[in-house]
């Protein structure tokens, strides 16, 4: 049996090793499990890293394409290399998975390659792919093991012609017709990447709307964006059957209410419908760690499961299935391990999806703030009045910011618009200490930025904006 150690953590996704990393720089003694070959979990080798290498990428490509002319950049008309772009995206999941072996051998966190199932609540087995299995003892556990894609019933994810993510990341050429199930973020994010490439990309969506849960008019007019993009949208529609053919694939599909069908005919199918806790071989039910009817693993609000030594962050838990959110998590149960107050705070974290446009946003949504009964006030203020988004012809989208019509402080934000993702913070470090619409309004912004359209919008809530 190894050493003992204060605490073992199975999962190195971004909930995982973030807080075997602040446990240890804490002073314990940690071990990590992971199954994967490489650190990083869902985030570094088949999420946000790759879909960010991949809509950067495509997004230069479409700029390159459509948008150097107007700027008096005269070139080719620019040809894609897919192999080339697929490289760097592997290149760039390479550099961040090695990265946290560096910080693992920094903090001195012992790694385990293998399958972690409980074996006690003292014990972690760690069944590796070849060779022996290995008994950790432990002080304490935190399970991270994170989320898989769901799936629809009754349909083959064979990762070449119908994919969720992760073969959505690889494919070897640019579909003719990509068919995309879910118009969440994936789906959005993904349909994006390789609508710019050449695809035809159609979205079939169960709701009545994209992005559930996100601010009605900005998820409105996004909309309308990714349709003047190309994007087709089948709302209130869900498929039925895909059917494999020769070469293609027929999409069934048929409105959500039931009624005459249609089929749809593509390439390639992204089922791109949520993701699932993943608990599999965990061995949870050996010492009796509770799930709720969702999968979940069930955790008090200090992320200490049923069993007391046994704690749960990230993906597998309640709450958004965002890597930082998961991080957050991470550093909150190292911290409450070493005996200090770790919280997160569920009300301030930011969302973003990483489109052209982007969409950012924090806090509670109009829609929200109305099932509440709460008094509101909303400031907006558009791009297109913003010297900035001009000159890089980024006038697309506005700012909304939200706050409570007596006291002023700011209840939530709203970006759509280039560089929405770097922008949200400034309202998020302002929710965090309780700001009000004034305090932003009042704060100087440099000139010229498009961060000076939130504080024009925060000015929208008061007296006005100026520039409008
Ligand atoms: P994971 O990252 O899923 O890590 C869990 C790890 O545990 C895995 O490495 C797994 O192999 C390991 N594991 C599981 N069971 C065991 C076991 N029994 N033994 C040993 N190891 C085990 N979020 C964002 O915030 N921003 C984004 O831009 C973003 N983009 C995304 C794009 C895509 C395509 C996808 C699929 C997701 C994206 N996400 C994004 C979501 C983000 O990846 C997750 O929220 C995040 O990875 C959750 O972190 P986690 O540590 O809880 O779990
Ligand atoms: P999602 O929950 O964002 O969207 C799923 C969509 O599929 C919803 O609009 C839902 O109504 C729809 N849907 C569900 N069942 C359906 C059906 N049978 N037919 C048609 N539509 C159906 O899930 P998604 O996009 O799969 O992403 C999973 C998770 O990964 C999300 O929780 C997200 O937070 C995270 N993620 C975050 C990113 C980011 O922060 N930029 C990027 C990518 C993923």
């Amino acid at each position: 049996m190894a050493d003992k150690f204060d605490l073992t953590i199975i999962g190195t996704g971004p909930g995982g090793y973030v807080c075997a990393i602040r446990a240890a720089q804490l002073g314990l003694k940690v071990a990590v499990v992971e199954k994967r070959a490489t650190h990083g979990g869902t985030c570094l080798n088949i999420g946000c890293i790759p879909s960010k290498a991949m809509l950067h990428a495509s997004e230069m490509f479409e700029e390159a394409g459509h948008n150097f002319k107007a700027l008096g950049i005269d070139i080719a008309k620019p040809q894609l290399n897919l192999d080339r772009m697929l490289a760097h995206k592997d290149k760039t999941v390479e550099a961040n998975t090695t990265g946290i072996d560096y910080l693992f051998k920094k903090n001195k966190i012992s790694v385990f390659s293998g399958i972690g199932s409980i074996g006690s609540a003292n014990q972690v087995i760690v069944t590796p792919e070849n060779g022996d299995a290995q008994t950790i003892a432990t002080a304490n556990i935190v399970i991270a093991s994170g989320s898989d894609s769901a799936n629809l019933a009754g349909i083959d994810i064979d990762e070449k012609r119908i994919v969720s993510s992760t073969g959505a990341l690889s494919l070897e050429k640019v579909p003719e017709h990509l068919v995309v199930v879910g118009a969440g973020v994936i789906g959005l994010e993904l349909g994006s990447v390789w609508g710019r490439l050449g695809a035809k990309v159609s979205v079939v969506e169960f709701l009545d709307r994209i992005l559930p849960g996100m601010d009605m008019e900005v998820t409105r007019q996004f909309q309308r964006m990714l349709k003047k993009q190309g994007f087709d949208f089948k709302l209130e529609t869900k498929v039925t059957e895909i059917e494999k053919t020769g070469k293609g694939l027929k999409v069934k599909v048929e409105p959500a209410a039931g009624g005459d069908g249609e089929t749809i005919e593509c390439d390639v199918t992204l089922v791109a419908i949520g993701r699932v806790p993943y608990t599999q071989g965990l061995g949870l039910e050996v010492v009796g760690v509770e799930t709720d009817a969702r999968g979940r693993i069930k955790t008090d609000g200090a992320y200490q499961t049923s069993v007391s030594n046994i704690y749960a962050i990230g993906d597998v838990i309640e709450g958004p299935m965002l890597a930082h959110k998961a991080e957050d998590e991470g550093v909150a149960v190292a911290e409450i391990l070493a005996g200090q107050a770790g919280h997160v705070n569920y009300g301030v974290i930011p969302g973003v999806v990483y489109t052209n446009p982007e969409i950012a946003t924090v806090g509670k949504t109009e829609e929200e703030l109305k099932d509440a009964g709460v008094e509101y006030k909303v400031g907006k203020f558009p791009f297109s009045a913003n010297g900035r988004a001009k000159a890089m012809l980024a006038t697309e989208g506005f700012v909304k910011i939200v706050a409570d019509a007596k006291t002023d402080r700011v209840l939530g934000g709203h970006i759509v618009g280039r560089g929405a993702g770097e922008m949200i913070h400034e309202i998020a470090v302002l929710m965090e200490f309780g700001g009000s619409a004034e305090d932003l309004a009042r704060t100087c912004h440099a000139h010229p930025t498009m961060s000076e359209a939130v504080r024009e919008a925060a000015m929208a809530c008061g007296d006005g904006a100026i520039h409008m």
